[in-house]
């Protein structure tokens, strides 16, 4: 007997199975049906706003070659040096399952040519990723992202669009969230500025931990966002970047606050908001779950951001295309859902099934087909289980769903011409002329809103 790790309603079960039971692989998961709505749900209301704000569709392969990643994320980042699922194929080159979706778009951008694209070229795609990461509650090795991307546009509206239609998406979903702001300057004022840190952390190095010490040399910005708590404590005094900008980064990031001042963004400015890809120059932020009053997150923003984005205008310059400023962002759809259903929690709970179909006897059975058709057609969510015929049980299924109606039909309603509606709330039961069951409910439900 082995043991399977199995998650339903995100927690994580043990459960006895048999050695001859093929394992979940760690940090995947499975999405279950009664999960689907949340899916769901994140699916309809971002498509319905990025196609109103004229973003474009796209699909990119999942698989990519390694170089691609290497080259835009950055070979000493912790996503390339440690986390990549990368394989020869069977022709011997080194291919990557993509450890997220922007590095994909812009090869894409550049094979199809989009430069010659009117500006701005404004994409979003969504789908899996891939990192080899220790997994813990809200990290995953394969999660999916919905990744929004602005190409050929520098100004700083463009940052604020993003920004405020990442919002907009949080606030339509009901998610009380806040933006945290930096700004990375451009590549000359923040490689003085990593001088700069190097010479802090330098004098503090045995207070680091381990990872931090090899980031000294390497990726010395990460040593801002390390979970460890001395390195946090560190990090707090260290020399901050937003002092150290050139004059253009400094323009173009008050420039974004106001634009998010005026359009009612909630954001805080935070100055160890680095990001974990080596893309990004000036605007960088992450949008995390807001904390009440007087409460303080347990994790950093890294660990708990349901997205997170930035400016990468040298990206495409460096897969060989043209010049092209761009400005994106990218959301974790498995926390955004996690979201979704704790504040779901918090909700009393309300009807959500107009009507539950309960059928006694097999006569009745065989017309329920059509009678549940008829409900479907005209408009009324109506839900059954055919295969029961008790009458406890189906009522009880039906209370459990929701329903706010349940209609009975019986071997003696059959032959009166006849059904039952049941209010669920109270009880009370009505017999009507099965020729008006639609338009009886319709009314009722009707009245009932
Ligand atoms: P990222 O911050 O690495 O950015 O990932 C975006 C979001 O993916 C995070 O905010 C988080 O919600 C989610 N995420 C990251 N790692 C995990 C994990 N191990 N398990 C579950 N969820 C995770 C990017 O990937 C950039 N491509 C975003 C971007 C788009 N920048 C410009 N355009």
């Amino acid at each position: 007997m082995k043991e399977l790790k199995e998650s339903k309603d995100g927690k994580e079960k043990k459960i006895k199975k048999s050695s001859k039971t093929p394992l979940l692989l760690r940090g995947f998961l499975d999405v279950l049906p009664e999960n689907d709505k949340y899916w769901r749900k994140f699916r309809d209301v971002t498509e319905k706003i990025l196609d109103d704000y004229s973003y474009g569709k796209i699909s990119v392969p999942i698989l990519e070659q390694t170089n691609l990643f290497k080259r835009t994320i950055g070979e000493h980042t912790d996503i390339v040096s440690k986390e990549m699922f990368t394989f020869e194929d069977r022709g011997g080159d080194s291919v990557t399952m993509r450890p997220e979706i922007t590095a994909g778009i812009a090869r894409s951008y550049v094979t199809h040519g989009m430069l010659n694209r009117s500006r701005p070229v404004k994409l979003y795609s969504s789908g899996p990723v891939f990192r080899y990461d220790r997994p813990q509650a809200g990290r995953f090795r394969q999660f999916n992202q919905l990744s929004i991307e602005v190409f050929g546009d520098e100004s700083p509206v463009a940052d604020a669009e993003v920004i405020f239609i990442s919002y907009l998406i949080c606030k339509k979903l009901g998610l009380d969230v806040i933006i945290q702001i930096n700004s990375l300057g451009n590549t000359e004022s923040r490689q003085e500025y990593i001088t700069i840190l190097k010479e802090y952390f330098r004098s503090k190095r045995r207070l680091l931990c381990d990872d931090c010490k090899a980031r000294l040399t390497k990726n010395t910005l990460r040593l801002l966002d390390c979970k460890e708590e001395q390195c946090r404590e560190l990090a707090k005094a260290a020399p901050q970047l937003v002092d150290h900008l050139d004059e253009e980064s400094k323009d173009h990031f008050v420039s974004v606050l106001e634009h998010l001042d005026e359009s009612e963004v909630p954001y805080e400015l935070n100055p160890h908001i680095v990001r974990g890809l080596d893309y990004y120059n000036r605007t960088a932020f992450e949008i995390v779950p807001a904390t009440k009053e007087g409460e303080e997150s347990e994790r950093s923003p890294s660990q708990n951001a349901i997205g997170g984005g930035g400016r990468y205008d040298e990206l495409i310059e460096i897969i060989g295309g043209r010049e092209t400023p761009a400005i994106g962002m990218a959301f974790g759809i498995e926390r955004v859902v996690q979201l979704l259903k704790e504040q779901q929690k918090n909700q009393p709970s309300k009807k959500n099934l107009d009507v539950f179909l309960a059928q006694l006897g097999e006569e009745a059975t065989k017309h329920s087909f059509t009678l549940f058709e008829t409900l479907r057609e005209s408009g009324i969510k109506v839900r059954a289980n055919f295969s029961k015929d008790g009458l406890k049980q189906q009522l009880e299924i039906a209370d459990r769903l929701g329903a706010v109606f349940t209609v009975i039909l019986g071997q003696k309603e059959l032959l009166d011409g006849t059904i039952i509606i049941r209010d669920m709330e109270n009880g009370i039961q009505e017999v009507v002329d099965s020729a008006k069951i639609s338009d009886e409910l319709k009314k009722r439900l009707k009245k009932g809103k």
